[in-house]
């Protein structure tokens, strides 16, 4: 086709040439040299050789001559009359001699630009139209990217460089003709390789499918695509920190790009088990039913489990805000799938707060392609890493959510054909978590402690990605929908929740015994909730009674204002230590505050606060503090009557009115 539409010009010229000399001249300044080329043109194809490269002084016939040597070279002189013809129009159009290609193309094969040609038909895919143009594109990029070789060569010394076969979605099919790249290479396409490709799969001896972490708008089959030659990595240095980062290692913060920082492939092995350590140490969160109930580990994987809107990421980012600071550590956040917004809050606030500086944070969030969400956990635990191998700090890993990073895995999965496995999810989604999850570890040097926020789906704890996700976790913190409707938040429902370190030997005896008494008390009420809505609270005996009074208080003294919530609660934010959380729920379970409205306990911090708060409940008890209206009509009160309003408990009054109120509640509760 190509030859077919150039020919007839170069027919033109040389009639052109022929016959109207003059239609030279325009193109040539020179009349003299029109006369030469007039000449030329009955002389043999050496002579014009030679009297084309002394008589013209221009640049052009150095690129004349340069073409006509290279003919020269490959055909005889035989083809003369043709490569006669062709040459005027060399003038203009350099390179490409259509005549000669074919012919030229087989001696000086080392580039890829032959490769391209044969890719293109041989797949068969190119459009006869658009083929052409983009194989040209091919070519000019391709050649330039010889002229200065970058990554992309691979241990041939050259380029290797494919071909887009299909495109579906995200999935990318490539042919490579010269060298399949490796699983897990990442292979650039498109405007200055903006288009990137991780590979996936090896479908054959020619094809590989990969899935793009950009956006593949714009990639079309028979685009050229590039082999860089290694995986995706990430930055790593003591630059990082105080950063923000998307999944390619690119800053996002508008800050100045980075410059002296090292890239590491973000695939690695765990550690190896000889180099992992255990600590039993407890890390104090300063919110009190976690350091009660479910004490973190230090260097270990807590997970906050719930469904849509119960406070996950409220939870995490109070986390962030009472541990970052007194971590000596570096904290490193990573956003996976979700709101955009919330990263761009979470900046703001870290940098307001002045503990940016030992942050690291990385996001891939919902806008992102799944492939970005897949590895940008990887990313993130590539970094951590660093910290903890190289530098031998600590590490604080917050992740929300790591359910989107399976979600993603599942997205993709689907997209590469695989078959589905329960409930839709991939087959491969726990090789794909434990893969993530084992290099969250413990070494000599250094310990990463993760806390990662799972979205449960429907609210349903038996989803395989819950499922999977819990087995992975030495603490794993439930938030339960129910709770955060009464407005008790934290919503951890404590019986669901539970801890590796809630153990004697490492809280010790007191805590232990206490943490125990809390939950035996928690679960006899929910037991007796049932009959509580059956027969009412006048039912159950004294002692039963007893126990509901005590579980009460201590779910609403279980309840904390958070400083990442004072604008929508109104409350300053409280951070107990774990002494006086213990204190307030063993004076609980002593019935020290069966005298007190439950409302007294609601939201405060240490239970001292709540001797400063309103006493035991008169006949018109205020109802059940059920919202966030009710907590700010509780506060003022207490901000109002600065220390005790009202003295000592009133042992008489208390026992009569207080089941009326409990009563009532339940009955609405349930
Ligand atoms: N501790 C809390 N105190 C007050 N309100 C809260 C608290 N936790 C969550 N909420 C409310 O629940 C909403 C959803 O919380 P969020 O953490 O975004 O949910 P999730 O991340 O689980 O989807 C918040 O916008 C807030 O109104
Ligand atoms: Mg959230």
């Amino acid at each position: 086709m190509e030859r077919n539409a150039d020919k007839p010009k170069a027919s033109d010229t040389k009639r052109e040439a022929k016959a109207e000399p003059k239609a030279e001249t325009e193109a040539e300044p020179k009349p003299q040299d029109n006369a030469a080329v007039a000449t030329l043109l009955n002389t043999s194809l050496g002579d014009l050789v030679v009297a084309g490269l002394v008589k013209d002084p221009e640049d052009v016939a150095r690129i004349i001559a340069t073409a006509i040597t290279q003919v020269q070279a490959s055909i005889g002189a035989a083809k003369a009359p043709e490569a006669k013809a062709a040459e005027p129009k060399l003038e203009t159009e350099v390179e490409p001699s259509p005549k000669a290609k074919p012919h030229v193309d087989k001696p000086r094969a080392p580039e890829s630009k032959p490769t391209q040609e044969k890719v293109a038909k041989k797949t068969d895919v190119i459009h006869p139209k658009e083929g052409r143009a983009q194989g040209r594109d091919v070519q000019n990029r391709l050649d330039a990217k010889t002229q200065t070789p970058r990554a992309g060569v691979d241990h041939h010394g050259h380029i290797a460089a494919g071909a887009v076969v299909s495109v579906r979605g995200s999935v990318v099919d490539i042919r490579f003709d010269e060298h399949l790249p490796p699983i897990y290479s990442v292979l650039r396409a498109g405007d200055e390789g903006r288009i990137v490709i991780e590979v996936l799969a090896q479908l054959d001896a020619r094809h590989v499918r990969g899935i793009a972490l950009t956006p593949t708008q714009g990639l079309a089959r028979g685009m050229a695509v590039e082999d860089t030659g290694g995986p995706l990595k990430a930055p790593v240095g003591k630059e990082v920190l105080s950063r923000m980062f998307d999944v390619f290692g690119n800053v996002i913060d508008r800050e100045p790009a980075l410059s002296d920082v090292q890239w590491r492939s973000v695939h690695r092995a765990p550690p190896p088990l000889a180099r992992r350590s255990t600590k039993s140490e407890i890390f104090e969160t300063g919110i009190k039913v976690i350091d009660v109930l479910m004490p973190l580990e230090r260097g270990g994987k807590a997970g906050l489990f719930g469904g849509a809107g119960v406070g996950k990421t409220v939870l995490l980012t109070e986390m962030i805000h009472n541990m970052v600071g007194q971590h000596e550590g570096v904290s490193i956040f990573c956003g996976i799938g979700e709101r955009c917004r919330e990263g761009e809050e979470l900046y703001r606030d870290m940098k307001a707060a002045g503990v940016l500086r030992n942050m690291v944070m990385v996001f891939g969030q919902m806008n992102e392609p799944p492939g970005a969400r897949f590895r940008v956990g990887h990313a993130a635990l590539t970094m951590a890493e660093y910290f903890r191998d190289d530098v031998h700090r600590d590490v604080l890993l917050l992740v929300d959510n790591i359910f989107r990073f399976i979600q993603a895995g599942m997205e993709v999965s689907g997209l590469m054909g695989q078959m589905p496995s329960r409930l839709g999810y991939q087959p491969t989604m726990g090789t794909e978590l434990s893969r993530l999850e084992e290099r969250i570890a413990n070494t000599d040097t250094g310990a990463i402690t993760s806390i990662q926020a799972v979205y449960v789906p429907a609210d349903d704890f038996t989803d395989p990605a819950a499922v999977h996700t819990f087995s992975h976790l030495s603490a794993s913190i439930v938030l339960s929908r129910k709770r955060a409707s009464e407005g008790l938040f934290p919503a951890i429902d404590p019986l669901q929740s539970n801890s590796k370190m809630a153990t004697p030997g490492i809280v010790g005896e007191r805590h232990y015994g206490l943490a125990q008494e809390i939950r035996r008390t928690l679960a006899q009420y929910a037991e007796l909730k049932d009959i509580i809505a059956m027969l009412g609270l006048e039912q159950l005996s004294r002692e039963d009674r007893n126990v509901v009074a005590r579980a009460r208080r201590l779910e609403r003294f279980l309840t904390q204002p958070f400083f990442t919530t004072k604008q929508f609660t109104g409350l300053e934010g409280k951070l107990v230590s774990l002494e006086d959380a213990l204190d307030g729920c063993e004076r609980i379970l002593r019935d020290e505050f069966k005298d007190y409205q439950e409302s007294a306990l609601y939201m405060i911090g240490a239970i001292d606060e709540a001797k400063g708060k309103t006493k035991v409940a008169p006949p018109a008890a205020p109802p059940k503090p059920e919202s966030k209206t009710e907590a700010k009509g509780d506060a003022n009160p207490a901000a109002k009557s600065p220390t005790k309003s009202t003295p000592e408990p009133h042992p008489k009054s208390g026992t009569k009115p207080q089941p009326k109120v409990e009563h009532a509640a339940d009955a609405h509760e349930s």
